[in-house]
């Protein structure tokens, strides 16, 4: 084991050095200024090593419906420990635990939901997310396993649609997973809407659109361009539904169809790829990005969002999160935007913009061209 107070690593950098001397961390504690900043970099810390205990604090108030409860008015601990039916004790620490997450608050003996924990179930998608998470955290229980590779994640056969159009053969599936990713999809959209203005556009072709939520939200945004969903054939009825309930069916053709057998329709000037390519390996990117080439006219626009790395700048949500997510479905990876830059350019596209994102956990936007 290193000890820290006596080893002397020569390639270390010099403020690593100094976080492993224990004699820089006792006098950090005695100087007032510093004292503040030691004590600042333990919380964080200390929240990395006890995040795990966190997230399943939330799952139980998740799972007990005590959120739910909560938004009917202010409740006893009594009253929520008898509806979840958890003994008293147990539900004082979880409740302290949801108050310590700003999740809840108590005044007075009564419990009530504060803005964050309101924030938690109105945010679509996040509740079913959190409600998914058993799945990520067994595949998680033995890290080292995971990493090395030694197990066989069960999140890769969560959402076996990123096989191909044989893995969505299951109507009952594609619907699990459509519901997942539609929730969110009202965020994502208007993100990518606030950064990329489509109003210009002729034709738009959402590939791997799902139950067509950006589509829906491009066509409330846009009254112009006409719209183009493309996606397997078992995801495409949702599509239908969705187009009918928001009055822009006689604006969308619906072509059912997989990117992987078979170029991609032509006809569109911009087309669009909203969360897809994480979910695929570089070689089937390499492979859609070039297809998405063919089917555009010159001048033609391709856009791209979805979570991204931070590459150089690493980011919390998306490379500990999205990364590790995308490692245990195991088919994808979660790419930064240089990554996402060099697939576009050898693919033959220029005018490369990296948009960023307002919430990178939510999405990151890229745009290109295909040269006139
Ligand atoms: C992660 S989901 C994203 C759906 C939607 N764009 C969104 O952001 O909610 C990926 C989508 O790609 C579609 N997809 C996967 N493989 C495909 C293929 N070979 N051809 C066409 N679509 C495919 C899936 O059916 C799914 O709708």
């Amino acid at each position: 084991m290193l000890k820290a107070s006596t080893a002397r690593p020569s390639g270390l950098g010099f403020a690593a050095r100094l976080g492993l001397s224990p004699r820089f961390h006792a006098i950090c504690a005695r100087i007032p200024g510093l004292k503040h900043i030691a004590r600042a970099e333990g919380r964080a810390l200390f929240d990395i090593v006890s995040g795990f205990v966190q997230s399943q604090a939330l799952l139980a108030l998740v799972e007990l419906r005590v959120l739910h409860r909560l938004t009917e008015g202010p409740l006893p601990a009594g009253d929520l420990g008898a509806f979840a039916r958890v003994a008293p004790q147990p539900m004082a620490v979880l409740l302290q635990a949801g108050a310590a997450l700003g999740l809840m608050r108590q005044r007075r003996g009564l419990w009530r939901l504060t803005t964050r924990g309101a924030a938690f179930l109105a945010v679509p998608g996040l509740e079913a997310m959190v409600r998914h998470h058993p799945v990520l955290y067994r595949d998680l229980a033995d890290p080292v396993a995971f990493f090395r590779g030694e197990t066989q994640p069960e999140l890769a056969g969560f959402w076996p649609y990123v096989f191909g159009a044989g893995g969505v053969a299951d109507p009952a599936l594609a619907a699990r997973y459509s519901e997942l990713m539609a929730d969110s999809q009202g965020l994502v959209a208007a993100d990518t809407l606030a950064l990329v203005d489509l109003s210009g556009s002729q034709r738009i072709m959402d590939v791997g659109g799902g139950t067509g939520a950006f589509l829906a939200a491009v066509g409330a945004a846009c009254r112009g361009p006409e719209l183009v969903l493309f996606d397997l054939p078992a995801v495409v009825p949702a599509a239908k539904a969705r187009f009918a309930a928001s009055g822009i069916d006689p604006r969308v053709t619906i072509l059912p169809g997989s990117f992987r057998s078979g170029p991609l329709p032509e006809g569109a000037d911009t087309i669009s790829l909203v969360r897809v390519l994480y979910d695929h390996a570089d070689s089937t990117v390499a492979d859609l990005l070039a297809k998405a080439f063919q089917a555009l006219p010159p001048g033609g626009r391709l856009v791209i969002s979805e979570p991204m790395s931070g590459g150089d700048h690493p980011d919390r949500a998306t490379d500990v999160y999205f990364s590790v997510y995308t490692l245990a479905m195991q088919t994808g990876r979660t790419r930064s935007a240089n990554e996402i830059t060099a697939l576009l350019g050898a693919a033959g596209f220029a005018d490369i913009k990296n948009y960023g994102g307002f919430r990178p956990f939510v999405t990151s936007v890229m745009t290109a061209r295909r040269p006139i």
